[in-house]
């Protein structure tokens, strides 16, 4: 599976959910999640996201994410189509420690 991680909080610039095949993205306050028992491990998400957020589990940075992607996939509406990143998207990419900011 593919899941997202730590970069995409604040970021949300949503390009991956147009480009997935099986809809598998899901949309919180500030981050998305991938469902990881729906993803297909297609790969085409990963290089769509300009804060390069996407990573295959076999990824060591991805480890951590795997069950973040999993439980908050169960609780948050499904996501198919780009919406309105935040204004201050570009200003939050790259950053280290976002999960402080982490909106459940
Ligand atoms: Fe969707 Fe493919 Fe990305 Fe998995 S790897 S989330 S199936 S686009
Ligand atoms: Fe997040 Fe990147 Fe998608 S910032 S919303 S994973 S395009």
């Amino acid at each position: 599976t593919y899941v997202v991680t730590e970069a995409c909080i604040r970021c949300k610039y949503m390009d991956c959910v147009e480009v997935c095949p099986v809809d598998c993205f899901y949309v919180g306050e500030n981050m998305l999640v991938i469902h990881p028992d729906e993803c297909i491990d297609c790969g085409v998400c990963e290089p769509e996201c300009p804060a390069e957020a996407i990573l295959p589990d076999s990824d060591e940075r991805a480890a951590a994410w795997v069950e973040h992607n999993r439980k908050f996939a169960q609780a948050w509406p499904n996501i198919t189509r780009k919406g309105t990143p935040p204004p201050d998207a570009d200003e939050w990419k790259g950053k280290p420690d976002k999960m402080q900011f982490f909106s459940p």
